[in-house]
């Protein structure tokens, strides 16, 4: 027990008072509930005087969520700790919370009081607070700023009136962590009952200092760490919880300290609390960003490969992750490559690497990521034009724009021959059809055109059906491209090769175009 931190989670205080919509109490409830699956000790869940709503939320999670302590804010202020005490009062284990500001910015220019009615109004309220509850929380606002000897008599102050837990916050981010680490060493030094209550830290994130401010004052002696989901709250947001608590777990080593957390709901809880408070995570935030786990050089794909630790210090299995992602992309090798389409489900005798690879690196050259469905959409073309095409389109050219007539210029190989043809047509796949006709000699009758984006990005691959009629009977064919009109000449070429082979083989044939001659 002497070596564990506690996780006092306040996203549904600190958190919830920085978003642009306040939360329902059903959504509260549904964050409280995940709260209490993820394990943390204490959840703030609000701030009951400010609204009958919030109010009511604080009610509710007390009455409803079992398993972690249930605490509400209160100034220093009789009202709101009268409306604490009756919000938490379900609770099977409550706290009030209760908080003033104690730096000269905050008692001379925000409260003006002196320091001696400041420690008044704490003693006061900490024993009308204890009336309520035994429980009792107190916070020195913007303790980071605040000077050391008067901080030093408000802690002792706070601890002889009977606060159970100090939390000191470095309430706007100021603090730098061996300055942070110094302060809470100091109250370990110089506060005679410091001994006789937890002490807690809150750290808000204004120089991204946040995490490492909370890591060092827990090596000076913390015991309790304030903490948000995602990490938001006001302005820059709090210390993330999923940073403080990995960092607590994975440098046990250095630290010699636990969390009662059960970092496998982390992912979980990360997600609901992104979905319910319309808040994004950036997609490189530290363990929950959507690249966390992410690895795009073909060098860390390689290393990876043979062993996860190369670049991973914490596996995605343990905050709840399935598994890494491998970015496929130019830099990827083909071990990579390979690897990514055994586990798509294909056999080493499908793949046919060397010559897969060459059009997976054509393809991530234009595309930038390649996706799954980008590799299966590979394999399935290189299938498909198994069948050995007759006519390969070798070159296409089209112009077309305001003001100009759509043009194209086709160049299309058949028994080892080149033909160019050209031709003009009402917009660039008309122009290229009518082409690619001129060269095979073909009636082909367009009788449906559909197009799809069938992968992800900016660069997606478009994928065009098309049905055609002809003397020899109805086709379909397909293309596949980044590129729209060379989609729709690879689909059109693929009826094409269809009726060729139909005229060559099928029952069908009739008469020879001058190619076929
Ligand atoms: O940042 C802060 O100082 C607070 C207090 C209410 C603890 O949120
Ligand atoms: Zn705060």
């Amino acid at each position: 027990m002497k070596n564990n931190v506690f996780i006092f989670d306040t996203t549904l205080r600190d958190g919830e008072q920085a978003l642009p919509a306040s939360l329902s109490v059903d959504q509260k409830i549904r964050i409280a509930r995940q709260l209490a699956r993820l394990k943390v000790d204490i959840i703030e869940a609000g701030f009951p005087v400010s609204s009958p709503g919030d109010f009511n939320s604080v009610n509710t999670i007390a009455k409803q969520i079992e398993g972690p302590v249930i605490c509400g804010l209160a100034r220093t202020v009789e009202e709101d700790i009268i409306a604490c005490g009756k919000a938490i009062k379900p609770a099977k284990r409550g706290r009030i919370h209760t908080f003033i500001g104690t730096s000269a910015i905050h008692t001379k220019r925000k409260l003006r009081k002196s320091e001696e009615e400041i420690l008044n109004i704490v003693t006061k309220s900490i024993k009308l607070a204890r009336k309520w509850c035994d429980d009792v929380q107190f916070s020195p606002e913007d303790a980071g700023r605040t000077g050391i000897d008067f901080l030093c008599r408000i802690v002792e102050t706070a601890i002889k009136s009977g606060a159970t837990t100090i939390n000191i916050p470095d309430t706007v981010g100021y603090t730098i962590p061996e300055q942070f680490g110094g302060i809470i060493q100091t109250l370990f030094d110089r506060v005679p009952n410091i001994d006789k209550a937890i002490i807690a830290v809150h750290c808000h994130n204004d120089l991204g200092l946040a995490t490492a401010n909370s890591i060092t004052a827990v090596n000076h002696g913390a015991r309790q760490v304030e903490c948000t989901v995602n990490g938001i709250g006001e302005r820059a947001g709090n210390a993330a919880l999923e940073e403080v608590v990995m960092a607590i777990k994975l440098r046990k080593d250095l630290l010699h300290k636990t969390t009662g957390i059960n970092t496998r709901e982390i992912m979980r809880t990360s997600k609901l609390v992104r979905d319910l408070c319309d808040m994004p995570v950036q997609p490189n935030k530290a363990i929950v960003g959507g690249n966390a786990f992410a690895h795009s050089s073909g060098i860390h794909q390689d290393g990876i490969l043979k062993a996860k630790n190369t670049y991973e210090i914490m596996t995605p299995q343990s905050i709840g992750l399935k598994e890494n992602k491998m970015n496929l992309t130019s830099r990827s090798g083909s071990h990579m490559v390979k690897t990514r389409l055994v586990k798509l489900g294909y056999s080493d005798e499908e793949i046919d690497m060397e010559n897969f690879y060459k059009r997976f690196i054509a393809l991530a050259d234009k595309k930038g990521t390649v996706y799954d469905d980008d590799l299966i959409t590979l394999m399935e073309s290189k299938n498909t034009s198994d069948l050995k095409d007759m006519f390969k389109l070798e070159y296409l050219n089209v112009s077309s724009g305001t003001g100009m007539i759509p043009t194209a210029t086709v160049k299309i190989s058949f028994n080892k021959k080149m033909f160019q043809e050209a031709a003009c047509g009402d917009g660039p796949v008309d122009a290229t059809t009518k082409a690619i006709d001129r060269v095979t000699g073909y009636t082909i009758e367009l009788q449906d055109y559909h197009l799809d984006a069938i992968t992800r990005g900016r660069e997606a691959l478009g994928r065009v059906k098309i049905r055609a009629k002809t003397d020899e009977g109805v086709f379909i064919g397909t293309g596949t491209s980044t590129d729209i009109v060379e989609a729709s000449a690879l689909g059109y070429m693929d009826v094409v090769n269809k009726v060729a082979r139909m005229k060559k083989f099928g029952k069908k044939s009739s008469k020879k175009t001058n190619r076929e001659r």
